[in-house]
């Protein structure tokens, strides 16, 4: 198991261009690979849980070349896809396996979706049953609605579902059945989630039509044969900058700027509760933004935080950086609630019992409530060993705040880290200086 031993900094200061947008990074994969001509990914994130994908889609036919620039070109099926031969394995990552199941559906194919343990225990009845309702025929293998998923794909119908729970996954798996579908397939949002299927979807200017929380696609499985392709320039990930702009935020003398960030407003909360907190941070929109998703320039300096509420509409718009909104709470002056953030329990791990538990080994002052958790912010003593209960998440948001730290901080299993942000370490230490101890045990 690999380890590492993170020591304390006193700021965190330079220029960091950070790695693409992991969300768009599965989309545009499975987007390209479905297109009826060739397309090149720039910005893609090669981590694994987007390699997974783009693997999935190779399997079924696509093909992919590594191009000089580290760009890379995607020749598309023409909306058309070959049972894999083998098991697709999906690792660690809901949205390979969620996106990719409703994409299926509707081929009439026969396709088994797999993944690690984390994986392998997560809700996936969320998606089964609307694709079930569509005329979907999956099968999930696991015990309690969990994964291995089996797809036996057939002729989809047209749908109209409100969804039960705010989860952009289940919304885009919906979607995307929807692209082999006859007819209307409508989705109501309970609040509004991250966007990108929709926004991708109408780049590639397909009839969706999005009306407040109720979105409306136009399937036709015809079209499909001729879905278009085009170049992406994937975003930079703004939940991969969020462990930055925390922690700069929370250290005085600090001064980081990220450049490329992705800053579509369904994912760039965390901004709010920052200045809420009493950051200083600076947005600059890059004027050659492209025409689907904006990007811009993110600037933070660093000072003295005070605690905030986040609860709400806002839940969703950040629900990747909540375990950085206990850090940042950690050593705010006062006290830090989330609420309405129940589905933190379904994620890479159980994220209120994973950030509460490493919290108090830190000598925090944290406590877990069913829908979020409440901390105390004041001096973290560390000296501790950490779990990462495999989520790379953890991992990365319990280093940042281990640079805070009296003592060093032992955190175990971060080989998980690589899922979403290969180069994390290195982008530690460009801004923070060699504080890691990195070894094999
Ligand atoms: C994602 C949506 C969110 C998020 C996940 C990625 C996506 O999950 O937590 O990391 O790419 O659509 P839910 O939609 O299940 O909330």
């Amino acid at each position: 198991m690999e380890q590492v031993k993170v020591g304390r900094a006193d700021r965190m200061c330079g220029v960091l261009h950070v790695p693409g947008d992991k969300s768009i990074s599965h989309r545009v994969a499975m987007l390209s690979g479905l297109s009826a001509g060739s397309s090149v990914l720039s910005g893609f994130l090669q981590s694994e849980d987007c390699l997974n994908t783009l693997h999935a889609m190779v399997a079924m036919g696509a093909k992919v070349t590594a191009l000089s620039d580290g760009s890379i070109r995607v020749e598309g099926t023409g909306g058309v896809l070959r049972s894999p031969a083998t098991v697709l394995d999906m690792g660690n990552s809901g949205t390979g396996m969620r996106l990719l199941t409703g994409l299926l559906a509707g081929f009439p194919i026969q396709a088994e979706l797999t993944g690690d343990a984390s994986l392998l225990s997560r809700p996936m009845k969320r998606i089964e049953q609307p694709l079930r309702e569509m005329g979907g025929t999956i099968e999930l293998l696991g015990v309690n609605g969990c994964g291995p998923i089996r797809i036996a794909g057939g002729n989809l119908h047209p749908i109209r579902y409100e969804l039960p729970v705010a989860s952009a996954q289940i919304k885009s798996a919906v979607l995307l059945a929807g692209l082999s579908v006859a007819g209307e397939v409508c989705v109501i949002e309970p609040e509004q989630t991250r966007d990108h299927t929709e926004r991708i979807l109408m780049a590639l200017g397909l009839p969706l039509v999005v009306d407040g929380c109720r979105i409306t696609l136009q399937g036709d499985p015809e079209r499909l044969r001729a879905l278009p392709s085009r170049d992406w320039k994937v975003p930079g990930d703004f939940s991969s900058a969020a462990f930055w702009l925390v922690g700069a935020a929370m250290t005085p003398g600090s001064d980081v700027t990220l450049v490329g960030v992705g800053l579509n407003p369904r994912r760039t909360a965390l901004l709010a509760v920052l200045e809420r907190m009493g950051a200083h941070v600076q947005v600059d929109v890059d004027a050659d933004s492209a025409d689907w998703e904006q990007t811009g320039t993110i600037t933070v300096r660093g000072g003295r935080l005070r605690g905030t509420t986040v609860c709400g509409q806002e839940i969703p718009n950040l629900i990747d950086e909540l375990p950085l909104v206990a850090v940042a709470g950690a050593v705010a002056e006062g006290e830090t609630v989330v609420a309405d953030a129940a589905e933190l329990r379904v994620k890479e791990s159980d994220r209120i019992q994973a950030v509460c538990r490493n919290l108090v080994l830190m000598g925090c002052n944290a406590a877990e409530r069913p829908d979020g958790f409440v901390v105390r912010g004041g001096a973290v003593v560390g000296g501790a060993t950490l779990q990462s209960y495999m989520d790379h998440r953890i991992v990365m948001a319990m280093s940042v705040l281990a640079l805070h730290a009296a003592n060093p901080v032992v955190i175990e299993g971060v080989g998980c880290v690589a899922t979403s942000y290969p180069t994390f370490w290195q982008d530690l230490e460009t801004l923070c200086g060699k504080v890691i101890g990195y070894e094999e045990r």
